[in-house]
């Protein structure tokens, strides 16, 4: 008999990942002014926990007051009020004997105006995304090319909302360097195109994604997890390959590599497509260039699929089948026939609709 990968334990750093799978994070906006999500929502998370789901990230949080946010309703960490709010929910997910990171995030260029309270919008380089904002029906500003007080300034509103994380008891933080937001910004020459140390080289690109890294790190306590989410793919273009060609994503997740991660979430718009023109997928190139654990996730939706993912991952992520389905870990267990979520059945989280 083959041993149940799926089903077996993963040590992670000092924390044991009863399982392989996990909630992958999703943003929900559902806060009002405070910052702070719906209940419901907070619930829907200490539920995909209690019904087996190993490791659960939480949506993408905010971190600062100027120019953060990307998204009406998101949510921050850097109150009290904000940091208590979390507390039981983290109790919630740690009590069903699954484990708690919370997911940073500055959106950098795919800010507009009117969503952040200074009414900023920085990045790398005064590029915006070719397309139009489909949260406003206009095309993206242009960014402000950031100053080495802004890089400063972003860093700092890591740190600070990695310590609040922490406050709330979080077994981990991890750092949102994908999808086209301000990590991934400084990482493509497609956004990045600037002339002094955090541009030109890939080294020299991957630099503020270092600085956060190691920003953050300086605020956790010994015990705590820190995972870097990457992908060649953004929410505005999306067909454009953030890096060139494999050799340069793979220099990228090697320099990564060095910082003091725990784990490289990679994220994909379907765990088996072949990247950069070759046969293998994101995880096996990623494999090449790596000794990290790595987390994969997209379309990832039945048994076999997590399976089959799973062969070149330590840990699978799933967003749209566990946020749509309660039982999604348990139908998985008992290899139920699944359909693949369709993408606008995801709009449920974004309603009022409290999920089951
Ligand atoms: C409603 C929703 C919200 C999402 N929000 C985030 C987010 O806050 N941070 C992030 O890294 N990815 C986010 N994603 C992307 C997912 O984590 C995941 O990478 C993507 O949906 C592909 O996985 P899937 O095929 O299992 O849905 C979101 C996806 C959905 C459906």
């Amino acid at each position: 008999m083959t041993t149940d990968k799926l089903f077996s334990a993963y040590k992670l750093k000092s924390h044991t990942i009863k399982n392989r799978i996990g909630v992958a994070p999703m943003t929900r906006m559902s806060s009002s002014e405070d910052g702070i999500p719906r209940r419901d929502v907070l619930d829907f998370l200490v539920r995909r926990a209690r019904n087996g789901a190993a490791i659960v990230y939480t949506e993408a949080i905010v971190t600062d007051y100027e120019s953060a946010q990307g998204y009406p309703g998101q949510s921050r960490i850097l109150t009290q009020r904000q940091i208590d709010a979390w507390k039981p929910v983290v109790q919630g997910i740690k009590a069903a004997g699954a484990v708690a990171v919370m997911q940073l995030f500055h959106c950098g260029r795919m800010a507009w105006p009117e969503i952040n309270p200074a009414r900023r919008v920085i990045a790398p380089s005064p590029i915006s995304p070719r397309q139009a904002n489909p949260m406003t029906g206009k095309p993206y500003p242009v960014p402000d090319e950031m100053s080495l007080f802004d890089i400063r300034h972003v860093i700092r509103g890591f740190a600070e909302s990695a310590a609040g994380a922490v406050e709330a008891g979080f077994d981990g933080i991890e750092i949102h360097g994908a999808h086209g937001y301000l990590i991934c910004n400084f990482l493509s020459a497609y956004s990045n195109q600037r002339h002094d140390a955090y541009g030109g080289t890939v080294e020299k690109r991957c630099r503020f994604a270092r600085e956060v890294i190691q920003a953050v790190k300086a605020r956790l306590p010994a015990d705590r997890l820190l995972t870097f989410r990457i992908s060649n793919w953004g929410v505005a273009d999306p067909d454009v390959s953030l890096f060139v060609d494999q050799d340069e994503y793979r220099q990228a997740v090697r320099i990564l590599s060095r910082e003091p991660i725990d784990a490289l979430s990679v994220s994909t718009y379907s765990y088996s497509d072949p990247a950069f023109g070759t046969r293998r997928n994101m995880a096996q190139l990623t494999r090449e260039a790596t000794d990290l654990p790595i987390m994969i996730c997209g379309k990832i939706y039945d048994r076999r699929s997590a399976e089959n993912a799973l062969q070149d991952a330590d840990i699978v992520l799933s967003a749209k089948a566990i946020l749509l389905n309660p039982d999604w870990v348990a139908d998985v267990r008992e290899g139920k026939a699944l359909a693949l979520p369709a993408s606008e059945e995801a709009n449920v989280a974004y309603t009022q609709t409290p999920l089951p």
